[in-house]
């Protein structure tokens, strides 16, 4: 049994029978009893507009998360974060990413990440004025999936060199990239808060070699380096003054607001990422300022939280209706994924709710011709986080206005179904009504923002970021470790030593010894 207050059981029972109670009333009959439902349901702010009408939730249910948040103490969590306490105590670290983007600079850490920002930023002015043309971000998971998302999302602030991205050990996906480089005008930004990670190293020295082997003279100034071991990636050989530095306290998928975010500065300039931080900022001042029945971040994620945790909807799909967000879903895999994918809590002790669901999702309208069917008429309930934009600017606004209408079209569909009736009346033959009734009930949050800008992005980050650590903190798990991802690092490292000492095949389980066997027997196609 876990060490749960006993008012935690009785919080949970009331919001589990208030969701029931909810689902078993259905969309058509809430909205119908309650024509303030939109209103009530919907938060606005800053650039974004959000939706949780179609959310199984009412007034008592909301009144009962919150009163479950309470009695968890999020408020104080909230705080504790942002003071700099020691939350993420597996590691023994504070979780300071808000202090990146404070711009009141009064606390030591917003005050070193100031002055590390201003250095990027003078080198990201000095590098975009020299003879790069392209940019290579070589870095994996946090180092990688936030500046590659906010990059895409911003394709219309670029205007600095050309910015790739290559995160897999996999050689092709460098070899891919530096096939349409030219070593004299390329520049390498190492993104790695250890500088150790195995894909990220590998990577960067096959990027080193081939400017060596191009007879580059200067290797050194074709790198950058974004870590919090400048010790290490000094003695790795980049230049001082490229080392731009983060520290332990800024978690790796919490890191794009720091010189983590170097290249999408390299390839958007200082001042859009900077706006950037902006939103962020104004994100991490509702989180921390508003009462939890208006704060958009708490909400989400307590919405999210009773999703998975209490009505155990197993997964979520998210599908940005903007095609510069396709990146999204990816980023928040890790975040979501990374952050609460946990089973035992923070104590240590077995987890007693499900924790983070599976994330996924695809840009629409592409996603409706790929998995919208199961969405629609399959078996399980996904909830949706649909997110849109309004502004057309720059773009053709009719294909622009097709686009949204979708979204609106698809969150509709999925909330309210077609009858038998309505089928019926539509004329159908009757052996095709029971494939043609759609039983809705399927909830989705809508957010839209007003332009995909880098201030209204910078707030849907950072919306995001927040919901996850109270998502987390419901679940009563810490977020901000990720001892899972260890056991398969070690592992790899051995098998890889097999593979390159030519120890023997027959150490490890059956299955494996068999792969690995079979693996050596045909891995030089050539020789066969
Ligand atoms: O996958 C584990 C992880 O530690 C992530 O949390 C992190 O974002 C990624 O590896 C990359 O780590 P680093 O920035 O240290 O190379």
């Amino acid at each position: 049994m876990s060490g749960e207050p006993p008012q935690f059981f009785s919080h949970l029972a009331a919001v589990r029978s208030a969701f029931r109670r909810n689902q078993k009333t259905g969309f058509r009959e809430l909205f119908a009893a309650d024509p303030q439902r939109a209103d009530d349901f919907t938060v606005g702010c800053g650039h974004l507009f959000v939706d949780f009408s179609k959310q199984f939730v009412s007034r008592p249910l909301i009144t009962e998360l919150i009163a479950m948040a309470n009695n968890r103490g999020i408020p104080a969590l909230i705080a504790s974060m942002m003071k700099g306490d020691v939350i993420n105590d597996t590691e023994q670290r504070a979780v300071l990413h808000t202090a990146l983007r404070d711009f009141s600079r009064q606390s030591p850490e917003s005050q070193q990440a100031s002055e590390a920002l201003q250095k990027a930023t003078t080198l990201a002015t000095q590098l975009r004025n020299a003879h790069f043309t392209d940019v290579v971000n070589i870095g994996i998971g946090g180092s990688d999936l936030g500046p590659l998302m906010a990059y895409r999302a911003l394709r219309r602030y670029q205007s600095g060199p050309h910015v790739h991205f290559v995160s897999n050990v996999d050689p092709v996906d460098l070899d891919a990239v530096l096939d349409t480089c030219d070593p004299s005008t390329t520049l390498f930004v190492v993104v790695s808060k250890t500088f150790t990670t195995a894909e990220t190293m590998r990577n960067a020295r096959r990027a080193r070699n081939w400017l060596i082997s191009a007879g580059i003279k200067n290797p050194e100034q074709h790198f950058v380096a974004c870590t919090s071991e400048t010790k290490v990636a000094t003695q790795w050989g980049i230049d001082p003054l490229h080392i731009l530095e983060f520290w332990p306290w800024v978690g790796g998928r919490f890191s794009l607001s720091s010189t983590a975010g170097f290249a999408l500065m390299m390839g958007v300039g200082a001042e859009n990422f900077t706006e950037m931080l902006k939103g962020m900022h104004a994100m991490d001042s509702q989180f921390a300022q508003t009462p939890l029945e208006q704060n958009l971040p708490v909400l989400h994620g307590l919405i999210a939280f009773m999703n998975a945790s209490i009505a155990e909807y197993a997964s979520v799909a998210v599908v940005p209706y903007n095609n510069d967000l396709s990146r999204f879903p990816a980023f928040l895999q890790q975040l979501i994924m990374e952050s609460n994918g946990k089973s035992v809590m923070s104590d240590g002790s077995p987890t007693i709710l499900p924790t983070a669901p599976v994330v996924w999702g695809e840009s629409g309208t592409n996603g409706q011709h790929a998995f919208f069917q199961l969405l629609h008429q399959g078996t399980q309930v996904i909830p949706v986080d649909f997110i849109g934009v309004a502004d057309t600017s720059g773009t053709d606004a009719d294909a622009h206005d097709e686009l949204v209408a979708n979204l609106f079209a698809q969150s509709r569909a999925l909330a309210f179904g077609r009858t038998r009736e309505e089928v019926m009346s539509r004329g159908s033959s009757e052996e095709l009504v029971p494939h043609r009734v759609f039983e809705g009930n399927r909830p989705s949050t809508t957010i839209m923002l007003t332009a995909l800008e880098p201030q209204a992005l910078g707030e849907l980050i950072a919306l995001y970021e927040h919901s996850t650590a109270v998502q987390g903190w419901m679940m009563g798990v810490n977020s901000f470790d990720q001892w899972g991802v260890e056991l398969g690092k070690t592992l790899a490292s051995e098998v890889l030593d097999t593979l390159q000492k030519g120890g023997g095949v027959s150490q490890f389980d059956a299955s494996t010894n068999a792969l690995l066997q079979w693996y050596l027997t045909h891995r030089h196609i050539d020789d066969m």
